[in-house]
């Protein structure tokens, strides 16, 4: 990993607290009831990981895989799921955890697709938004960090799948993708 391609942006630290004050705050909103959260593969799973723990209450998870970006950094408009839940989420409450929101295009898909599955309630958290961006309008319960239109890896977030298991979240450099002739 070269570090000059990258700008530090939120820090380890910074999302280990935020996280935690996320969780209290899903903790007092769920008071009681099976609370079931659904992690999208691959970004959230770090997200997810941290968040669970950080609720002080029963929950169970499970995973969903969309796909709504090739290897760019632009999406490519069209979402399809990869995977699908291993149980069903009739009657449940039911929070989506992603680890950012850009068009919205990726989580106003997936949530009209589990309404259909008659949920009791279906909220979303989310560790970044990048209001910025918004094509397709979603409701977003838990916001961990509003960041600016700039594309961010680490924590998760990956380029072409690299960067995921960075500790921190980073800026990538601009014009970094056309400096790599394999891409
Ligand atoms: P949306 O459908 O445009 O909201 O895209 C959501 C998905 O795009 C996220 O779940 C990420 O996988 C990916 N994405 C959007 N912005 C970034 C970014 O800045 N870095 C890495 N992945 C991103
Ligand atoms: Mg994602």
């Amino acid at each position: 990993m070269n570090d000059s391609e990258l700008r530090p942006l939120i820090s380890a630290e910074q999302i280990r607290a935020r996280v935690q004050e996320m969780g209290r705050q899903i903790q007092t909103d769920y008071p009681e009831g099976p609370l079931r959260l659904i992690a999208i593969l691959k970004g959230a799973c770090f997200f997810l990981s941290d968040l669970a723990r950080a609720i002080q209450r029963d929950v169970s998870i499970d995973f969903m895989g969309i796909a709504s970006y090739g290897r760019g950094k632009s999406s490519s408009g069209e979402v399809k799921v990869t995977k699908d839940l291993d149980n069903e989420i009739a009657g449940l409450d039911v929070l989506i955890v992603e680890d950012i929101v850009d068009t919205g295009i990726t989580l106003a898909y997936l949530c009209q697709v589990l309404q259909q599955r008659k949920p009791k309630t279906l909220r979303i958290a989310t560790l970044l938004d990048k209001p910025s961006r918004r094509l397709k309008p979603v409701d977003l319960a838990y916001v961990g960090f509003q960041i600016p239109d700039e594309f961010v890896v680490g924590y998760g977030l990956d380029y072409a799948e690299r960067y995921r298991n960075l500790a921190n979240i980073c800026v990538l450099a601009e014009g970094f993708e056309e400096a790599r002739p394999d891409e």
